[in-house]
């Protein structure tokens, strides 16, 4: 067998195709060959050094780390997107006892050079095209620049808008996440990882970040299993069974066990349940936390517990290579499972390409300015997946679009800012080449004089705020003239004009990592102005760009118009302008359920029922209420208006269903409006009775179809057994026989409902 492998490898070497070879049996042996030989040349230390995943900065310089690289004392970088230092990097690696390649990884969250919408924005397109488009770019550009993996997709469900990442997840709601996850995985990663232009992902953050305690960042979670595994696990899951190479692991506890150190969460159900094979990596100093949580005592001991658990990679600390040897020393760990979590490592090098093509990519001529200018930017794209990602809150006496020849007021801390447009986790995008609501308004007038612009009011008053912003080097400038002084320059401005637009929301630093906030609502600044705005009785058209539902029941009722932004990246300005104007028809949908107030967080669609509803007849007492707020939220999930309008009629195939049947969901759909638009059809279901309280209602798919004015066309969804699947009473996954009711409609409030029986 050795003979025949080793003239086999012999072959592809010469033949070059080695290591872009699907992986059959005799391909994968001579993988193992390699790797096992490789890890028998390989001295402990080394070892721990494949395990290591460090960023230059602070008192680790370029040169410190070029001379562990060379020692063999890391295993990857991250956060240096710099073509000519990676090359360094890699020369350096290549002159290690075992010249072991670098990888090399970067948080490509939405769009590398070019920069998409904020997740939560590119969840709003419910486009898988858009949401294909917006990956494929990212991962084009990272590759072209010499990186290997990224830290995304982010798949945490998020249903409390207090917490400041759910800017970077797809939303509340399992399916849909599970399906822009599922894209980006497949779109970043491609066929092979041999693919040049393969980005490796590693889904995040494994798991239940989402759901910190009250919203509030780094937070314990607690969750029965059930709901783990029918709802929040759910995404991950689907990340990985699109092949995914890398998980990266939470900062937080799930159920009193820290996800860092979690055997239960990172070997019993990751690897042993799923069979995940690929990488498993640690956050940002997780392993040193897990002190803090209270399971280590030492560092020594938090490098034990975290490589029990099932960590490979430790992600910016010094003790893996610290103390694994040591630890394999006293018996404290075994070699051999240091072994596993490097052979993780040089599997995905040796699937990457990386053995045989160390500098793939590197162009180690490409100085910075090149690097990053505008010519090597997708803005085509940017803006086609920015418009899409848009959602049309209001829109009364169908004031939108607007005619060309208005005299337009822009108003507004956000109307003008390159920065916030861009959003947070845009590392390597490039504030000055960012297109402004204000510049994209110009840009689509014909005559731009007739467009006036006023700051009107600084984003908040509150110097904490301010504070908090402006942390690591300023972002958000505050205004030092007067607030009233600010405002009458906005009043005089928009008296003039026809109609006025107020951009408001957030800056992009108060929806990243650290950003709970516990008031959603607008800062008082802004709701002043928004006033002012109101009292001149001018046309109002609120534009928000935010990161985060926000509480809004005061702007909507002022507003005649209302468009959630988020924050569109690269091209948002030009988006923004498209929609306002009608170039483009919004067909945005919400991902996520806007409520009326904090206190009825978390509110989200799919919630089970309880024994005392809260019907339309008996809202009173002793049902399930506050007596000071809808339970409903101010926007629904899935919700989002259109310039036209569609009407929409449904039919089942059949009102029975077999184990090994189908379904057959026809639906009619007709522009009934005057604009050509897209419309995107939401299939939900409810299983009415089982052994379990089944959800009032769960997205089971939704597809979008274009129509011209007055036309018709059709969609169809097949369900199938598996899709009427859930954990019953005994935790099995299986579904019930007995009644479904099947919702068709544009967001989640339908009640167009038909029915079916799945037999016995
Ligand atoms: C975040 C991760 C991110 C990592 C690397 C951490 O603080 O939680 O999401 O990938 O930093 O930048």
């Amino acid at each position: 067998m050795m003979k025949k492998v080793a003239i086999y490898l012999f072959f592809l070497i010469f033949s070059g195709h080695l290591f872009a070879q699907e992986p059959n049996s005799e391909v994968k042996e001579i993988k193992k060959v390699f790797i096992d030989n490789l890890l028998s040349k390989m001295t402990l230390q080394e070892k721990a050094g494949q395990l290591r995943l460090i960023s230059v900065g602070g008192d680790l310089t370029l040169d410190k780390v070029l001379d562990k690289i060379e020692a063999g004392e890391i295993g990857g970088i991250f956060n240096t997107v710099v073509e000519p230092d990676l090359s360094q990097m890699q020369e350096r690696a290549l002159k290690s006892p075992n010249k072991i390649p670098l990888f090399f990884g970067f948080d490509i969250i939405h769009g590398h050079r070019t920069i998409f919408p904020i997740n939560l924005g590119i969840a709003s397109t419910w486009d898988r095209s858009a949401i294909a488009k917006a990956a494929e770019v990212s991962a084009d550009e990272a590759t072209s620049d010499g990186l290997n993996i990224t830290w995304a997709p982010m798949v945490d469900i998020t249903r409390d808008p207090r917490w400041g990442r759910v800017s970077e997840g797809f939303g509340e709601d399992p399916y849909l996440t599970s399906e822009v996850g599922r894209i980006f995985v497949e779109k970043m990663q491609k066929q092979s990882l041999a693919d040049k232009k393969s980005l490796v992902t590693s889904v995040k953050h494994f798991a239940l970040y989402g759901a910190v305690e009250a919203g509030r960042e780094y937070n314990s979670t607690d969750m029965s299993e059930r709901k783990m595994f029918q709802e929040y696990l759910v995404p991950y899951k689907a990340a990985i069974d699109a092949g995914s190479r890398a998980v990266m692991v939470s900062l937080v506890s799930v159920n009193g066990i820290p996800a860092t150190g979690n055997h239960w969460l990172l070997t019993e159900v990751l690897r042993n349940q799923w069979h995940f094979d690929g990488v498993v990596v640690s956050d940002h100093g997780a392993i040193r936390e897990l002190i803090n949580h209270g399971v280590a005592s030492d560092p020594k001991d938090a490098v034990r517990v975290a490589i029990k658990a099932g960590i490979d990679i430790s992600m910016n600390d010094e003790y893996f290579l610290q103390f694994l040897p040591e630890l394999v020393e006293e018996g404290a760990i075994t070699e051999d499972e240091i072994n596993q979590a490097c052979r993780h490592v040089l599997e995905l090098k040796y699937d990457m390409g990386l053995f045989s093509d160390p500098n793939r990519n590197l162009d180690p001529k490409l100085d910075i300015d090149t690097m990053f200018a505008d010519n090597r930017l997708h803005r085509e794209e940017a803006r086609d997946v920015a418009r899409r990602s848009i959602v049309l809150l209001k829109n009364e006496n169908e004031i939108l679009p607007l005619a060309k020849n208005k005299k337009i007021a822009v108003i507004g801390p956000l109307a003008d800012s390159k920065r916030d447009i861009l959003g947070s986790w845009s590392g390597a995008g490039r504030a000055n080449l960012a297109v402004t609501p204000l510049e994209g308004i110009k840009n689509a007038v014909k005559n731009p004089e007739s467009i006036s612009y006023a700051f009107g009011a600084n984003l908040s008053d509150d110097e904490n705020l301010y504070r908090f912003l402006n942390l690591y080097g300023e972002t958000t400038k505050f205004d030092n003239r007067p607030a009233d002084k600010m405002i009458a320059e906005a009043v005089k401005i928009a008296k003039k004009a026809d109609i006025v637009i107020a951009f408001v929301g957030e800056a992009e630093g108060m929806a990243h990592e650290s950003s709970s906030r516990t008031d959603l609502s607008l800062q008082a600044t802004q709701k002043q102005l928004i006033k002012a705005m109101k009292k001149t009785g001018k046309p109002l058209i609120i534009v928000l760009m935010n990161g985060r539902p926000l509480t809004l029941s005061e702007e909507y009722a002022q507003a005649d118009a209302m468009l959630e932004t988020w924050f569109l990246g690269t091209e948002g300005g030009n988006a923004i302008a498209d929609v306002l104007f009608g170039n483009y028809n919004p067909s945005g949908k919400l991902p996520m359920s806007f409520p009326y107030n904090v206190g009825q967080i978390p509110v989200y669609y799919s919630h089970l029922n309880t024994g005392r509803p809260r019907g339309t007849e008996n809202m009173g007492k002793y049902t399930t209420s506050y007596f000071d707020s809808p339970n409903e939220p101010l926007f629904p999930f899935g919700f989002g208006l259109s310039y036209t309008n569609f009407a929409m009629d449904f039919s089942l195939s059949s009102t029975k269903m077999n184990r090994d049947g189908e379904i057959i969901v026809t639906v009619n759909v007709e522009n009934t409006g005057n604009r050509e638009g897209m419309q995107t059809v939401q299939l939900y279901l409810q299983d009415v009775t089982a052994s379990v309280s089944r959800p009032v209602k769960e997205l089971i798919g939704f597809d979008n179809i274009t129509l011209k004015p007055h036309t018709k066309g059709q969609v169809k969804f097949v369900i199938k057994y598996d899709m009427l699947k859930f954990w019953n009473n005994k935790m099995q996954y299986v579904a019930e026989p007995g009644k479904f009711n099947v919702y068709i409609g544009s967001d989640s409030t339908t009640q167009d409902k038909q029915t079916f029986t799945l037999l016995d």
